[in-house]
């Protein structure tokens, strides 16, 4: 049986951990060896992926996603192919995914999908008799940007569990947020969650993530940032307020204590997502308040500790005004798609 990692629900706690300590480790050899370029000492990046091919398959379009995994590949010793465009492959001759990712199969030692249908890498790797790693089916999921989110907030907040993470944006469609919520709620993050009214989580994955880890988000709206950035305590303690709806089943959880340890709560990170326009079914959302962030709102003193943070590509969420602010990360999560993607491709290559 192939290893594929088709949702973030694929990989263990501990494989999470894992790739994100090596990654670090891998991302210091990365920097050592562009410095051994000016006369450094080189670091040796593991050839463990000499002789072997990745398929990349991208029938949506990608920049960050594809380029940070054909480069993964290429550090690590390998090598790509790629159909340049795959609506100009078979696929518009009318094969299907299943008979595409069965041949691409005996080419390549491992699969790399991006598609527009929800499910789809589940469907190809079915079909597929190398390991096959989603990167980004429909509205679903996309797991191996949650890992590149999870790495650079560590790195930040130097740990998951108890911080604040709010998520606003497109939660209906935005497949990023949806892998995210998930691992939050999984390391035990507190979240907020601020969708743009009719971009609210889907109820199954709010169902899902109430049922596997006992915690339902606090619902927010835009106009609250500024509140929440002052005082997210008061968004968890006032019962009137019309978005509570948050309520910790799990008893565990650090919110709890830190609550009744009346500690303030500050917003630890404030993570955007893009209208998904493309996967909109109706117009209903044209003109809905929709949450963007500028040195305005950054300036406020109690978010002086809120990391910012955006899968990209941004269209409006996040202005470029914010780029040289030591608390925009954005560019560092695209960033840390080489090393993290150098460690998973390793594990399902080794496996
Ligand atoms: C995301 C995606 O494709 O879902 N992009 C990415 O991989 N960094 C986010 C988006 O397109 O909005």
């Amino acid at each position: 049986m192939s290893r594929h990692v088709l949702a973030i629900s694929d990989l263990s706690d501990e494989e999470i951990e894992s790739i994100l300590r090596r990654a670090e480790e891998m991302e210091a050899t990365l920097e050592r060896r562009t410095e051994a370029a000016h006369g450094g000492d080189a670091g040796a990046i593991p050839r463990s992926a000499a002789g072997r091919i990745m398929a990349t398959l991208f029938y949506e379009p990608s920049t960050r996603t594809r380029l940070s995994f054909e480069a993964a590949m290429w550090r690590l010793g390998g090598a790509v192919i790629s159909a340049s465009d795959m609506k100009s492959s078979s696929a518009s001759k009318g094969e299907t995914l299943a008979d595409t990712a069965k041949v691409v199969s005996s080419y390549a030692d491992v699969l790399v999908l991006r598609h527009f249908w929800d499910g789809a890498a589940r469907v190809a790797a079915e079909h597929a008799d190398v390991p096959l790693i989603n990167a980004g089916d429909g509205s679903h999921e996309h797991p191996t940007q949650t890992l590149c989110d999870l790495y650079t907030l560590k790195r930040a907040k130097g740990t998951l569990r108890g911080i604040t993470v709010a998520i606003g944006g497109d939660l209906k469609r935005g497949r990023t947020a949806h892998s995210l919520v998930r691992a939050l709620a999984r390391f035990k993050a507190n979240i907020v969650i601020i969708p743009a009214r009719g971009m609210e989580f889907p109820d199954w994955l709010l169902q899902k993530v109430a049922e596997e880890y006992g915690y339902r988000p606090t619902v927010a709206r835009p106009g609250d940032l500024k509140a929440l950035a002052r005082d997210v305590n008061a968004l968890y303690l006032a019962p009137a307020r019309p978005h509570q709806l948050t309520l910790f089943t799990d008893t565990e959880f650090d919110l709890q204590e830190r609550l009744a340890e009346a500690e303030p709560i500050t917003l630890d990170a404030l993570y955007m997502t893009r209208p998904q326009r493309e996967r909109r079914d109706d117009t209903t959302d044209d003109g809905v308040e929709y949450l963007r962030v500028d040195t305005d709102t950054f300036q406020d003193p109690t978010m002086r500790h809120t990391v910012l943070m955006h899968p990209l590509p941004r269209t409006g969420e996040i202005s470029s005004a914010l780029d040289r602010d030591p608390r925009a990360l954005y560019f560092r999560q695209a960033a840390s798609g080489v090393p993290v993607r150098m460690v998973l491709v390793e594990m399902v290559l080794a496996e």
